[in-house]
């Protein structure tokens, strides 16, 4: 029998492709340069199973090409906004995501970019490497304290619980959150949580983190009006999605000294950065590195694999999304 053909949308990790190609008869993309629609669309129909990740548009139009032939979906990743699901299972397609491989190392981002933004981490290294630095003095680039404080997530999947972990046992933290859909009790009795709303998290938390799917239900959650009730000190920090953000009104707020800071890892349009970013010091940027490390990158690739083993040995994925 003829090996499954499976098409891979950008490099992966080499451990990964290595085991593709043992497997599979498989088209890599070794130049790593983005597939335009068009490409994505034949990849469709000249595959069983198709692997893109999170920054390939999986949209309604893409899934709308004539020939299909892929029967499975294999997304490189955990968030699936990229993936229109009711136009793949209209399709016949099954859709596949890589979750839990990737939490530590997402929410070690988080906690970073919230270290880094509350004590002006990067800003201090900015000031230092321009050789403005004339030593130390008390009242020289005071900051936020960290520990004992109010972390607020908005979102309490597994990456908020895991960001709860360092934050409440390493820092002595109290959690706040709100989620539509809380997790176990036990859960949130582990960390002595309180769930309320999204606008009452705002307004008690000293750091705001961003933990929800992005897309139509949350594009521009922290939106002028909901960043406003946001107390003067806090600091946002955002490794979820970059549409949960207004960035129009975050520049303002920074500029303003509305918040006292902001920790993204992630960009509505990205990677195109607002150049608004760019002028405010105390905001710390990152390029979408969440879930970069070597350990997890190739746990995320063998997770995609898993994925289609399962599927092509007529057994549930157990990463199906539909
Ligand atoms: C994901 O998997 O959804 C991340 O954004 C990339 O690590």
């Amino acid at each position: 029998m003829s090996k499954p053909r499976v098409i891979v949308t950008r490099k992966w990790p080499e451990p990964v492709e290595a085991k593709l190609k043992e497997l599979y008869d498989v088209q890599l993309n070794e130049n790593d340069v983005a597939m335009s629609v068009d490409e994505l669309k034949a990849a469709l129909g000249n595959c069983d199973a198709f692997c893109p990740t999170v920054t390939d548009p999986i949209n309604a139009d893409v899934l709308s090409a004539e020939n299909i032939s892929a029967k499975i979906i294999g997304s490189y990743g955990v968030g699936f906004n990229h993936i229109d699901l009711d136009a793949a299972k209209a399709r016949g397609l099954t859709v596949t995501n890589t979750p839990e491989v990737l939490t530590d190392c997402t929410a070690d981002i988080a906690m970073g970019l919230l270290l880094a933004a509350a004590r002006r981490m990067t800003e201090g290294e900015r000031h230092l490497r321009a050789g403005e630095w004339t030593g130390w003095r008390p009242t020289h680039m005071m900051a936020t304290k960290v520990t004992g404080k109010t972390l607020g997530c908005i979102g309490f999947g597994r990456i908020a619980q895991a960001m709860a972990q360092r934050a409440h046992f390493g820092f002595g933290m109290k959690i706040i959150f709100s989620d539509p859909y809380p997790p176990p009790q036990d859960v949130i009795d582990k960390f002595d949580a309180t769930q309320m709303s999204v606008e009452e998290v705002l307004q008690q938390a000293d750091f705001v983190s961003l933990h929800c799917p992005g897309g139509k239900d949350t594009y521009h959650l922290l939106n002028e009006e909901r960043i406003g009730m946001m107390q003067s000190h806090a600091v946002l920090v955002n490794s979820a999605r970059g549409d949960v953000i207004d960035n129009q009104a975050l520049i303002a707020a920074l500029k303003s000294g509305k918040i006292a800071g902001a920790g993204l890892d992630v960009f509505e349009g990205e990677p195109k950065l607002d150049p608004g970013f760019l002028d405010c010091e105390n905001a710390v940027l990152l390029p979408h590195l969440g879930s970069a490390s070597v350990e997890t990158r190739i746990a995320m690739g063998e997770r995609v694999l898993e994925n289609l083993r399962a599927f092509f040995a007529g057994e549930t994925p157990r990463d199906k999304l539909v």
